[in-house]
């Protein structure tokens, strides 16, 4: 069983991590792994990034099974939702077309844009091994992070 958190303690872990460091790296590992503790009933949970050169979706810090590295644009559940920029809710994988499945387990996923400077440089994927196992508030605690994270997305860097 996992820890119970409320949703502003998610977030105010999460403003705790982004106001005392600017490596990109470091902080998504750490939003990772603290979605993927106090977040209940889910399989996987990461990032994908752009990568400016192919347009291919990234992958980046995560917690979970190792996964797809790669995700070309307009393909799966993470290049549909990046793509379009907005929030995407898929209660039945299994019958999602084109869904790109990197855990067996994983039955319902939602994609979360995260845009800075109206630019979707990046997506918060969450996996979880039940049917529709994402609605509020949870979607809006993920997409309230994702809004915060493309407010500092400026200030991240690299190295
Ligand atoms: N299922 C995703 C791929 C990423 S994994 O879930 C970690 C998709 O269809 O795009």
């Amino acid at each position: 069983m996992k820890e119970a958190a409320r949703p502003e303690d998610v977030l105010a872990f999460a403003d705790a991590v982004l106001s005392g460091e600017t490596n990109l790296n470091a902080n998504l590992a750490n939003i990772a792994a603290l979605l993927g503790q106090f977040l209940p009933r889910i399989n996987w949970v990461g990032f994908y990034l752009l990568e400016r050169a192919s347009g291919d979706w990234v992958l980046g810090p995560f917690a979970g099974k190792p996964a797809c590295t790669r995700i070309a644009p307009q393909r799966g559940v993470v290049g549909a939702a990046l793509g379009d920029r907005q929030t995407l809710v898929v209660d039945n994988v299994l019958e999602f077309p084109g869904h790109i499945a990197c855990d067996d387990a994983s039955r319902s996923e939602v994609v979360i844009p995260i845009i800075s400077q109206d630019v979707v440089v990046a997506g918060l994927d969450v996996d979880s091994p039940e049917f529709s196992r994402f609605a509020a508030p949870d979607v809006e605690l993920l997409e309230e992070l994702c809004r915060r994270l493309g407010t500092h997305w400026q200030s991240f860097h690299w190295y």
